[in-house]
């Protein structure tokens, strides 16, 4: 019979979860749910040996922890989390034995040796109080030849009852829409090649018990915090076990630590709710406002008006100037100029790369620009697109060796454009200087920081590169905000492909998508609130005919969809009639008035009976005493009735009055009568409002209802 070693164990204890990890040879997370506020950590270290397993016929005679690094040498047949081998082939299956563990709090580090390989292995692991856990691996090579890595991975054992996946899927103007689908035998995988987060393969995924929803059930959500190439796993083991890996995918040859070099893996977030998903978002939503933005956005987030859908490369400074003036008239609070103003920069075939004003567009550069919308009270904000370079440009022309690229290969454009090699010294310098200049000689506020095309064989010196690529773009900002901390910058790839944790600490928010549709937007917005809050949220009101699906919709839907997150306009004030901007100035008004909420609040998604023609949303403040509740109907309602709004998050044993702040047109003509508490301002309970609910009112489809509920 094989000797049992009881396994030493550690406790992690989230406000609502906790996460236990037994340490013997090898630590495995045996447990990561709800807090067990009962037991002692003695009764727990005792209770452990009802987890033992038992040993079947088949198999290897010993039981084998999954645990957070799996080991090929130790009998794990999944995937291990460190694959690798030196020049001669050696060190290719390690055996780590845990040397140290070091709990601080609700934090825990495990060391781990490798004797005989020479390599060392850290775990780094914390859940915090908003219930969000972190883990990252280091590994190190303490041997005297350099170590080739292929593979290094966050490994988290989860629940067996985890048994369906919410992923995510997406491309260009259609970002974060939900995938729903089974977990059974041998697994899921998500791998992400396109060298930039990528609008295809967030990554993320959210395990969950049979049938979870926002409102119910047992979730786990996980996303990996990296800007890069990745790999997401989910292996469905022979045994029932289920193992969650995710890890920055390299490309062959592109990892080689010297000695005494480390490597240490993106972080992998991760947040246990047993109430659903709207649970499992408020917990991250906390998160990043506490830990990754932290006081970074501790102004109101300014009213934006963006010129690209209104003016695109045709730049004139007297009518931008015009364009300014219409914008804070609207209530505007920040002016962005984007693409177009810099050197030749006509349409989108030349030009990325000469960070230089256009002085046939600017003869007398942007400063007369800058002061007149400094003037009008709003901050600037200017377009730039650091990583790219065109054939067609100076840049070019004087340093083809730039590349990102391997020599003797022609690699497919996209958009016209190539990647600079930002390990490349020189390069790197470049751009600093020339976004340093701006910086310094202008008074820009706020950058809008472009990447508009995948990569497709980064390589620097002709190896590969990937990983390099985005360290080195990460320092580039990282450098720019040590020397201007006060320059706020968006993250957009042509529109939603960099949206991640990783450039969140170093930006202040996203561009969601270029598709400023509202109907489209409802479903990306929706996909991308699992993860984010809607401070963090472009969320632009677009022109009357959206630009990319040609679909018209009222300013009511427009409006109301773009009001759930860091709202603006991006279209032509000059050119819009008096009614548009009449009704522009409203709802900017409305977003000022309830952006602390909005910025501030839970959230959760209302999920109605006919799910696939109506949704909700809605923010409730921290003391409960007020909330905003929209209502899309999406499509055509399935029945001539669309149910009950029940309203979660209230205080049970208080009353609240509702507001109807904003309806559709023709919400009481369209039929012969609503329900009479929209117009008869009752008050009702937080209980009846969660339990029983109020019956919802008939709407057209591509329409929406705000309501506003205020504590009594
Ligand atoms: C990308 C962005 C747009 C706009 C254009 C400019 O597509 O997502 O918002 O800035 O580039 O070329």
């Amino acid at each position: 019979m094989p000797m049992t070693i009881q396994p030493q164990l550690y406790s992690l204890i989230g406000t609502n979860s906790q996460l236990l990890l037994a340490v013997s040879d090898n630590a495995d997370i045996v447990y990561y749910g709800n807090r067990l506020p009962c037991a002692t950590h003695s009764d727990l270290q005792q209770m452990a040996i009802g987890l033992e397993r038992p040993i079947p016929f088949g198999r290897l005679d010993t039981d084998i922890a999954v645990s957070i690094n799996p080991q090929l040498g130790r009998g794990n047949f999944g995937a291990s989390a460190l694959e690798g081998f030196r020049e001669n082939g050696s060190d290719w299956a390690p055996v780590f034995t845990i040397t140290a563990v070091k709990q601080d709090g609700n934090k825990l580090i495990i060391d781990c040796l490798d004797q005989r390989a020479q390599l060392g292995w850290q775990t780094q692991i914390e859940l915090d109080q908003n219930d969000v856990l972190q883990l990252s691996q280091t590994v190190t090579n303490l041997g005297t030849s350099d170590y080739h890595v292929i593979r290094c991975a966050n490994t988290a054992p989860i629940a067996d009852n985890a048994s369906e996946i919410l992923s995510f899927y997406g491309r260009w103007i259609k970002e974060f829409q939900q995938h729903r689908s089974q977990l059974s035998h041998g697994g899921y995988i998500q791998e992400n090649r396109r060298g930039r987060t990528s609008h295809e393969h967030y990554p993320a995924v959210i395990v969950g018990e049979h049938g979870f929803s926002d409102d119910h059930g047992q979730v786990w959500g996980a996303h990996l915090a990296w800007s890069g190439n990745h790999r997401m796993r989910i292996d469905v083991k022979a045994d029932g076990r289920r193992v969650l890996q995710a890890e920055a995918l390299y490309l062959p040859g592109e990892i080689t630590l010297q000695p005494q070099q480390s490597l240490t893996t993106p972080t992998l977030y991760m947040s246990y709710s047993h109430h659903g998903l709207n649970t499992m978002s408020q917990h991250f939503h906390q998160h990043v406002r506490t830990s990754i933005l932290k006081d970074r956005l501790h102004k109101p987030r300014p009213i934006h008006l963006n010129t690209w859908e209104g003016i695109y490369f045709d730049h004139d400074p007297n009518y931008i100037t015009a364009m300014a003036t219409e914008a804070a008239a609207m209530g505007v609070e920040r002016f962005i100029v984007d693409d177009g103003w810099f050197l030749g920069r006509n349409d989108d075939t030349s030009s990325l790369g000469d960070w230089f004003v256009d002085p046939k567009k600017y003869p007398a550069g942007l400063s007369p620009i800058i002061d007149h919308v400094h003037q009008l009270g709003m901050e600037f904000g200017l377009w730039f697109e650091p990583e790219m370079i065109n054939k067609d440009a100076d840049l070019y022309r004087q340093h083809p060796e730039w590349l990102l690229a391997v020599d003797g290969y022609d690699q497919p454009t996209g958009r016209h454009q190539y990647v600079l090699d930002l390990q490349n010294p020189a390069a790197f310098a470049y751009l600093f200087e020339r976004l340093d200049h701006f910086l310094s000689q202008y008074e820009i506020d706020y950058i809008k920081w472009d990447m508009n095309r995948e990569i497709v064989q980064p390589a620097h010196n002709n190896r590969a590169a990937g990983c390099g690529q985005v360290e080195r773009y990460y320092a580039l900002v990282d450098k720019l905000l040590a020397k201007h901390p006060k320059v706020e910058i968006e993250s957009c790839a042509a529109g939603g492909g960099r949206i991640d944790y990783e450039i969140l600490k170093r930006t202040h928010r996203f561009w969601c998508s270029d598709n400023n549709d509202p109907l489209e937007r409802q479903a990306i917005q929706r996909g991308m609130s699992y993860f984010y809050p809607p401070e963090v949220m472009g969320t632009h009101i677009g022109s009357h005919c959206s630009h990319t699906t040609r679909r018209t919709h009222t300013m009511n839907f427009r409006g109301n969809t773009a009001l759930f997150g860091h709202m603006g306009l991006e279209l032509d004030p000059v050119k819009a009639d008096k009614q548009e901007k009449t009704a522009f100035s409203q709802y900017i008004q409305l977003h000022k008035k309830y952006r602390h909420l909005l910025h501030s609040g839970d959230n959760y998604r209302l999920s109605f009976n006919d799910s696939a023609a109506l949704q909700g949303n809605m923010v409730v403040s921290k003391s409960q005493s007020d909330a905003l509740v929209s209502i899309n109907q999406l499509a055509m309602p399935t029945y001539c009735l669309s149910g009950r709004l029940h309203i979660p998050g209230l205080r049970a044993d208080q009353y609240y009055a509702i507001t109807i702040v904003d309806e559709p047109d023709n919400l009481h003509s369209m039929v012969n009568r609503q329900p009479p508490w929209l117009t008869s301002q009752q008050h009702f309970s937080g209980e009846w409002l969660q339990t029983v609910g109020l019956t919802l009112p008939i709407m057209d489809p591509e329409s929406s209802l705000l309501l506003a509920l205020q504590i009594q």
